[in-house]
């Protein structure tokens, strides 16, 4: 019943939402997310079954085409993102260009939107073979081009991909191999790794996926929109929230804080419990519950022992039976425990947003392709209140002091 046309002419009302907390700003199919209940659907599936039974490379299908592959599908999809995995010369040759220091983050938006560069042709996609032709290449190279950053920051050759082996290994695998050496990972950390993307993949319109429909809005081309969720991501209340919760550990326990002068100290506000809170779950987050025991097992089947998944399990008990966490609805979110669970892998705490980068690609590629299908799609362009003086006079440099 609503008159949208009107609706659009309408300008004299503004609505004031400061951080978009109840803004739509479109209509999607993709994830359903329900807070109060700490439901997850990707395209009408729940997490919990999706973690069980489907491997990363299906979930992204999934996100991205909107239906389960056949094995078919699954096995020509596998087959491209092999075709797909290395990098032009071209781009390696970026690499050299950046200091050794240069976060890990930094290089993986360049570089992804470099690609562009190499693929001209797909800057803009006529037709869906186009568009599997980019989605493969996203897909496949971020992995590579993650292991090459972090390969670059430690001085040490790049590994070329194996197409032998499958997407997590091949990412292991490039991380850590050396020359002489393949690393060979556990198949406990490969259901680990392929958990934690598979939990990341996507969230709906949270401030990445939103900056990525952003810039697509203008018709940017997909390489280009998904390097600035990239830079979205970057910030520590999104996905550098897991660096921060190990930083925050390592800290109670080289600083020997006690868990409870630490909370104290949160509720007096001098800091953020980081890994606790969320926009939209305010009952529980069912990633974190997941990533909670996928941490135990790989620990457990691995023989490590973490202090830092103690010190969590700690601060957890400490802040979900204390009246200020309860009463803001502060519940562990997805990074509590995914920094322990990257930690076992190997994986340095500056490549924690490039892991989460990996797992959202599918997330970010879905909402693009599903705004570059909407014939009524829109220019992204939020109003504002103005705060600033009023009209005044310009004074010439020659009569100013
Ligand atoms: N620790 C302590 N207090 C908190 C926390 C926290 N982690 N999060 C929120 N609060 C408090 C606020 O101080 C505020 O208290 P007040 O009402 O007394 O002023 C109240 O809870 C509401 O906080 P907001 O900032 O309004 O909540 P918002 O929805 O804007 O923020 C966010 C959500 C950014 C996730 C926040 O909870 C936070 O900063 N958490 C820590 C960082 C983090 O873990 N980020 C990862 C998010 S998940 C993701 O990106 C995958």
């Amino acid at each position: 019943g609503i008159d949208i046309t009107r609706l659009r002419q309408d300008t004299g009302l503004i609505t004031y939402d400061p951080g978009f907390g109840n803004t739509g700003s479109c209509s999607s199919s993709v994830t359903f997310v329900n807070g109060e209940e700490g439901a997850l659907h990707y395209r009408g599936y729940p997490i919990e079954e999706i973690a069980e039974h489907c491997s990363f490379i299906e979930t992204a299908y999934l996100l991205i085409f909107g239906y389960l592959p056949t094995r078919d599908q699954l096995q020509h999809f596998s087959t491209l993102l092999t075709e797909q995995e290395l990098l032009h010369e071209g781009l390696r040759h970026h690499f050299d260009g950046f200091p050794s220091q240069g976060h890990p983050m930094a290089i993986l938006s360049a570089v992804i939107n470099s690609l562009g560069c190499y693929h001209p042709d797909l800057l803009e996609l006529e037709s869906k073979d186009q568009f599997l032709l980019a989605v493969s290449k996203i897909i496949s190279k971020v992995r590579t081009i993650a292991a090459w950053a972090y390969r670059k920051s430690i001085g040490r050759p790049f590994m070329y991909p194996n197409p032998s082996l499958s997407y997590c290994r091949n990412f292991l695998h490039m991380m850590f191999s050396i020359p002489n050496k393949i690393y060979d990972a556990p198949q406990e950390a490969v259901r680990a790794l392929s958990l934690f993307f598979i939990l990341h993949a996507d969230h709906e319109q949270n401030c990445s996926c939103s900056t990525v429909r952003m810039v697509g809005s203008t018709q940017a081309n997909l390489f280009a929109s998904v390097s600035a969720g990239i830079c979205a991501l970057w910030g520590k209340l999104h996905g550098g929230a897991n660096a921060a919760v190990i930083d925050m550990l390592t800290t109670i326990r080289e600083q020997d804080i006690p868990v409870k002068e630490y909370i104290e100290r949160v509720k007096n506000k001098e800091f953020r419990l980081m890994g606790f809170g969320h926009r939209i779950y305010k009952n529980f987050d069912p990633r974190s519950q997941i990533l909670r025991k996928a941490a135990y097992d790989l620990l457990e089947k691995t023989g490590n022992h973490d202090p830092l998944l103690d010190t969590a399990m700690e601060l957890g008990e400490a802040a979900l039976s204390d009246d200020y966490f309860l009463e803001r609805k502060l519940y562990p979110n997805v990074d509590f425990y995914s920094g322990i669970i990257l930690r076992t892998l190997g994986i340095p705490v500056n490549m924690f947003p490039v892991m989460f980068a990996i797992g959202r690609m599918p997330g970010w590629v879905a909402h693009w392709y599903e705004d570059f299908q909407n014939p009524a799609m829109r220019i992204h362009r939020p109003r504002q209140i103005y705060t600033g003086a009023r009209r005044r006079p310009v004074v010439p440099m020659n009569k100013r002091k």
